[in-house]
């Protein structure tokens, strides 16, 4: 089997799917060659993530990884979020086949685009 169980569970149910209206911060990212796009929102609260959602027009490996990763990084502060590479992604969805991970990178991109437009509207406050 090429995809593993996670993938498919992740692809068919994926998580946090949707837009946010009153997001602290969006992020998005798409990858050139295969034209797909990823869009992550996030809500933060005390420099803690408390909820997420992401939109993708992609393949099931784009939907399966930003699902893994909203997952991953809900409950966890910015720092934290920070540091989630697309390899902890792959890792904790039993893996994905080698053609397909930079499907994952997408989802790292669209979470730390995500920080960064959090970030940058801070900053856009504090001045
Ligand atoms: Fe492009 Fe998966 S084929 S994100």
């Amino acid at each position: 089997m090429l995809y593993s169980e996670k993938v498919m569970d992740h692809f068919q149910n994926p998580r946090n799917v949707g837009k946010m209206e009153d997001a602290d911060g969006v992020g998005e990212v798409g990858n050139a060659k295969c034209g797909d796009i990823m869009k992550m929102y996030i809500k933060v609260k005390d420099d803690i993530i408390t909820d997420v959602k992401f939109n993708t027009f992609g393949c099931g490996s784009a939907i399966a990884t930003s699902s893994m990763a909203t997952e991953m990084i809900k409950g966890k502060s910015i720092d934290e979020a920070l540091e989630l590479s697309n390899k902890a992604v792959v890792e904790a969805l039993d893996g994905l086949p080698t053609n397909k991970i930079h499907c994952s990178v997408l989802a790292e991109e669209a979470v730390k685009a995500a920080i960064e437009d959090y970030r940058s509207r801070q900053t856009a406050k504090e001045m």
